[in-house]
C-alpha cells in the first residue's frame, strides 16, 4: 500500500485533516478496506486520484469522518438532559441560554435538542450552534429531510408535533424549528472554539479521537464554556479524570466546569 506517514500528510495538505490525531489502527483498516475497494494498489495511486476528481475527495472525507447519528441517541441520556439538566442550566443561565452542538453530523441532535427546549421556553429564543468538520452532512442537516431509522428513537409526539411525511418513507423538519439551528464548519481539531457556551454537546466523535488530541480538545472545550456549563459527552465517552480539565462530574455523561 505503501508509506501511510507520507499519506497522511498528504491529506492533511489536501483536507487540513490530522489524521494522526485519530486511532491509528481503525482509520487505517478503514482507509485501506475503502482503497481495496476502489481497485486501487497503492497510497500515492489514491491521493493522485483523489486531486484530479473533487467528488472522490468529499466522498473520502464523509467516508473517514463516520456521520452515523439519529434522533434522541441514547434516550436515557436525553431524559436527564429534560428533567434536570435544562431546569439547571435555565436556572443558573436564565432562557437565553447558549448552546453548542459540536460534531453535529447531519443535524439529528441540534434538532433534538430544540425539540426539548421548545418544552420550557417558546421557539423564538432558542438559538443553537451548530458545527461538523464535513460539508456534505451541513447541507443534509439544513435541508432536513430523514428517513425513518433515524427517528426511530424519538417519541411519537416529536414526530407529530416537528415533521411532515413526504413520499412514504421520509420525514421533513418543519421550518421553525430549523431556522433554530444555525450550521457551521468547524474543524475540533484546528480551529479556534466559541466562547460563552453554557452547554456544549459533543458525541461520538471523541472515540475516534487519540488520548492527546481529545485531552486538548477538553481543555479547549473547558474554556468555550461560562463557569457553571455543562458538557455532555456520548455513551462511550466518559471523561476519566475529569477534575484535570476543570470540570466536575455531574450526571453520567454531564460535566460542570468548575
Ligand atoms: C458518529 S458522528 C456523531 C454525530 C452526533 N454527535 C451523534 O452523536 O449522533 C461523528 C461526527 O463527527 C464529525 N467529525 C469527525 N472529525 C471531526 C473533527 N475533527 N471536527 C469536527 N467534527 C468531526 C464527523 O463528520 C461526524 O459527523
Amino acid at each position: 500500500m505503501g508509506d501511510y506517514e507520507v499519506f497522511k500528510s498528504k491529506i492533511f495538505q489536501m483536507t487540513k485533516i490530522d489524521l494522526s490525531c485519530y486511532k491509528e489502527r481503525q482509520m487505517k483498516r478503514r482507509i485501506d478496506a475503502l482503497i481495496v475497494k476502489a481497485g486501487i494498489a497503492t497510497y500515492d495511486e489514491y491521493v493522485a486520484a483523489l486531486k484530479k476528481d473533487p467528488a472522490l475527495l468529499e466522498e473520502f472525507v464523509t467516508y473517514l469522518t463516520i456521520n452515523v447519528s439519529e434522533f434522541y441517541r441514547n434516550p436515557d441520556q436525553w431524559k436527564v438532559l429534560e428533567n434536570e439538566i435544562l431546569p439547571y442550566l435555565f436556572e443558573r443561565f436564565g432562557n437565553d441560554i447558549r448552546i453548542w452542538s459540536a460534531a453535529c453530523s447531519t443535524g439529528d441532535e441540534p434538532y433534538t435538542l430544540v425539540m426539548l427546549l421548545a418544552k420550557f421556553i417558546p421557539l423564538n429564543r432558542i438559538h443553537i450552534l451548530a458545527t461538523d468538520l464535513d460539508k456534505q452532512v451541513l447541507e443534509k442537516a439544513q435541508i432536513g429531510l430523514y428517513d425513518e431509522k433515524s427517528l426511530k428513537g424519538l417519541p411519537k409526539e416529536f414526530i407529530k408535533k416537528h415533521f411532515t411525511q413526504v413520499g412514504g418513507e421520509s420525514y421533513q423538519i418543519h421550518d421553525e424549528i430549523k431556522k433554530c439551528v444555525e450550521f457551521k464548519q468547524h474543524n475540533l481539531l484546528k480551529d479556534s472554539y466559541p466562547s460563552g457556551c453554557d452547554m456544549i454537546v459533543c458525541r461520538n466523535v471523541m472515540i475516534y479521537f487519540t488520548e492527546d488530541a481529545k485531552k486538548s480538545i477538553y481543555h479547549k472545550f473547558n474554556q468555550a464554556l461560562n463557569e457553571d456549563g455543562m458538557l455532555f459527552v456520548g455513551s462511550t465517552e466518559q471523561i476519566i479524570s475529569a477534575e484535570d480539565y476543570g470540570f466536575t462530574a455531574y450526571r453520567s455523561f454531564f460535566y460542570k466546569k468548575d
